[in-house]
């Protein structure tokens, strides 16, 4: 009885290998998770079939792998007491993923932002971008998760996957729990440097592990309206402040945003405070960042260590998924 009592709930989330890691996905999902890491069961992957939509070139995708590993690392994940992997060293996640796409209808995934997007840029869109969201529900139902820390703009994904969860419980029996996003509000959407939700694909990045001269370059980029030094600026409006506020305490917050309201402090100034922040902040884990890079070999070990880990879970789970729909295992 106090086995299940104690039986500690399951945190899953994943990046998608597609670039390298902004301020965005650290705050909105990394950190969140990291956070939780210990109170959770807790699983969390590099989402390198996620990443194969776009069909980048092999050695980039590779590349990509790396460093977002190399980022879930130094931002504090504990080999020891979570599991780390590789989307594709867990194969059954591809067999989940075809028994919900035989469960989930055309309408469904026609009401996907991330499909409407694209259809808006493109006429062709590839089945691989159109069964997105199928292939995150396995990863998350393959392992019974509970909870999901993830930005606002997969939230309709998670609403999704509880769907393809409810379809299978429904047309074969009540098998899959319904997993919960964890959206959190101040972090919710972190603005890019152009004022819109911060994203790989709007190149607006301000990019956590980049060099120093990147990420000055990134954040003197930030786009600010025409006032003046002298002019009082209304601070809530200005993204430097939206991501200043996101990383100082309160105090330092409060400061930055008299100073701008007072006038005589410009937005360069602004800026250097906010790149400075960064440096502050972040200066550990952008070190420990440059030192795990630099041996993929080591970065490797760990993924396929977690890989085997994360595959006797998703195993169990397969084994019973197909005896229930009828298919051999
Ligand atoms: P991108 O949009 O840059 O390609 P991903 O889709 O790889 O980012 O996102 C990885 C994780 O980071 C997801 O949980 C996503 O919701 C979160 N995330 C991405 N951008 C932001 C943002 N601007 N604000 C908050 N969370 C974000
Ligand atoms: N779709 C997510 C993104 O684009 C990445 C992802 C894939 C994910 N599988 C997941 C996130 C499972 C949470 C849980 O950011």
């Amino acid at each position: 009885m106090s086995d299940l009592k104690n039986k500690k709930q399951i945190l899953l989330t994943g990046i998608r290998a597609s670039g390298d890691i902004h301020l965005g996905n650290y705050l909105g999902a990394i950190r969140p998770a990291i956070a939780r890491q210990n109170d959770f069961e807790s699983y969390f992957f590099v989402a390198d079939l996620h990443g194969l939509t776009t069909t980048p070139p092999a050695e980039e995708l590779k590349k990509n792998v790396q460093s977002i590993t190399a980022a879930w690392l130094a931002a504090g994940l504990d080999t020891k007491k979570t599991i780390l992997w590789r989307q594709s060293d867990v194969p059954e996640v591809l067999e989940l993923c075809h028994i919900l796409t035989c469960l989930t209808t055309m309408g469904l995934l026609e009401r996907a932002h991330s499909y409407k997007d694209a259809l808006a840029k493109s006429k062709t869109v590839k089945a691989g971008l159109f069964l997105y969201p199928v292939l995150m529900a396995a990863d998350i139902l393959l392992y019974e998760s509970d909870l999901v820390p993830v930005g606002k703009d997969q939230a309709q994904h998670l609403e999704m996957t509880r769907d393809m969860a409810t379809f299978f419980n429904e047309t074969y029996k009540p098998f899959f729990k319904l997993p919960k996003a964890l959206i959190l509000d101040d972090v919710a959407t972190v603005p890019g440097t152009d004022g819109r939700k911060m994203s790989k694909s709007y190149g607006n990045g301000i990019d956590l592990f980049a060099e120093e001269n990147v990420l000055k370059k990134q954040i003197m980029g930030i786009k600010t309206d025409s006032k003046g030094l002298a002019d009082s600026k209304v601070a809530d409006e200005v993204v430097i402040y939206q991501l200043f506020k996101l990383i100082a305490s309160e105090s330092e917050a409060a400061e930055m945003k008299r100073k701008l309201e007072a006038g005589n402090y410009g937005y360069g100034d602004a800026k250097k405070e906010l790149l400075n922040k960064i440096l502050d902040s972040y200066g550990a884990m952008r070190k420990d960042f440059t030192r795990l890079i630099s041996n993929p070999g080591d970065l490797e070990a760990e993924l396929r260590r977690g890989g085997e880990k994360a595959r006797q879970k998703a195993s169990k789970i397969i084994k019973q998924v197909k005896e229930i729909v009828g298919l051999a295992s």
